[in-house]
């Protein structure tokens, strides 16, 4: 199940750590986030290495719909409500700076970098689009509601930007790589103040960013309550239409499309990880049904850390470790969002001032409804007496059909049927292969 950019590009091969080394900045993840603070720690002349615990841009990045846009759902009617114009301004503009550095970035770095509008649709509510507006037009960002959009369902209407992009982002990231110092193969096992240490040897570094798509150190900042993780499910069609545009629905439980070159990528049949969903047969089913012409060639799915309150942890990791950073929660728009942390995570380490600190702050409020989701979620895992069990915190494991993988609903870590770590937060594979199992 690889997707169409695994397929299309190879990434070179790095060695793994092998003594004791120094630097001043460590970062621990090889995923665009990862590699992104690299690149823009290394521009800036500080010495960095990055610990990749398997092959670079092996999860979230290879598997991402690799769309560039400010845009992200139906965000800034619920962002004012939830920050206030300020913070919600912040989130705006740093994301509207990410999008200008994609672009200087993709002028040296060939990546099918192509501008794209971008729609978000509803089905029923024209309500909701009317206050998405409302909001940008507070904000001064300019948007269009668009009644009609070349999709093969009726809508309501969609809220439209101009100007935004899409890109290959395995290609994105070869480009990245000149100059950077990269362990692959090389797992952090623990990390103490300025030393993390890995199978290989020791990493001294003044400052640690954790870039692990989610935080696996559960000692400090309650990334296990404050995220969940949700998968979601993609299809590239041959033969179907060319819609010149990204769509996504802004219910958040809909489907989403973009072209690369003659292909069709569509999206959808998402659930929270550990979960029963729609997956790839909601989006077969809808390729039969409107697309009867088209032929899936590939497919693939992508795991996404939710945070609470839509907006991406990016900072210290606690505010009692000044010096450990932490980069996650990426709400399924990870591709500004990387650029964001790298920029935001530069500063920090730089001491740089930076107007955008609080709204990504982890250590903001906690006191939204999903919270209380996201506990009693664990509170019922937790006590299910079933095996397995999850190595993370100890909860039940759930068969994923789908995927023929164990998936945890608590914090969305997956094992292989023979027990073999695929996603974390969880560090290693279980301690048992656990029972075959043909269905849910
Ligand atoms: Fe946390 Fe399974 S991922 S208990």
């Amino acid at each position: 199940m690889e997707s169409i950019w695994e397929k299309t590009v190879h990434l070179p091969k790095f060695e793994s750590l092998r003594n004791d080394i120094r630097a001043d900045v460590l970062v621990i993840g090889g995923g665009l986030a990862g590699l992104l603070c690299a690149y823009e720690l290394t521009q800036a002349g500080v010495d960095c290495v990055l610990a990749e615990a398997g092959r670079l841009c092996g999860g979230v990045t290879k598997n991402t719909t690799a769309k560039l846009t400010v845009q992200h759902g139906l965000i800034y009617h619920k962002l004012l409500k939830e920050f206030g114009p300020e913070r919600t301004r912040a989130y705006l503009e740093a994301n509207q700076a990410a999008l200008k550095r994609f672009r200087t970035l993709c002028r040296d770095i060939p990546c099918d970098f192509e501008e794209r509008p971008s729609y978000v649709y509803s089905l029923d509510s024209r309500k909701e689009l009317e206050q998405e507006l409302a909001a940008l037009d507070k904000l001064g960002h300019p948007a269009v509601l668009a009644d009609k959009v070349p999709l093969p369902f009726p809508v309501a209407g969609a809220v439209r930007f101009d100007r935004q992009a899409q890109f290959n982002p395995l290609k994105f990231a070869a480009g990245l790589l000149n100059g950077l110092k990269i362990f692959e193969h090389t797992r952090v096992l623990e990390v103490k103040t300025g030393e993390a240490v890995t199978g290989g040897g020791r990493i001294r570094a003044d400052h640690i960013v954790v870039a692990t798509h989610f935080p696996f150190l559960n000692k400090f900042g309650c990334y296990w309550l404050k995220m969940y993780q949700s998968r979601s499910y993609v299809l590239a069609l041959e033969g179907g239409p060319n819609l010149d545009g990204m769509y996504v629905d802004g219910s958040g439980k809909g489907l989403s499309f973009r072209n690369d070159h003659n292909l069709l990528l569509l999206g959808g049949g998402g659930h929270r990880t550990g979960k029963q969903g729609g997956g790839w047969a909601v989006l077969e089913d809808f390729t039969r049904r409107h697309y009867p012409g088209a032929q899936p060639v590939c497919r693939w799915a992508a795991q996404d850390c939710m945070t609470l309150d839509g907006a991406p942890y990016i900072g210290l990791y606690s505010p009692r470790l000044p010096r450990l950073y932490v980069v996650t929660g990426f709400n399924k728009w990870g591709m500004t969002s990387s650029i964001v942390a790298a920029n935001l995570v530069t500063d920090l380490i730089l001491g740089r001032d930076c107007p955008y600190q609080e709204v990504f702050s982890p250590s903001r409020s906690v006191f939204h409804p999903q919270l209380a989701v996201n506990a009693g979620e664990s509170s019922l895992n937790l006590l299910t007496p079933t095996r397995p069990r999850c190595p993370h915190l100890g909860c039940a494991l759930k068969y994923n059909p789908q995927e023929h993988s164990w998936d945890c609903p608590c914090h969305g870590s997956r094992f292989a049927e023979g027990g073999q770590l695929l996603d974390g937060p969880a560090t290693g594979d279980l301690p048992h292969p656990p029972p075959k199992h043909s269905k849910a």
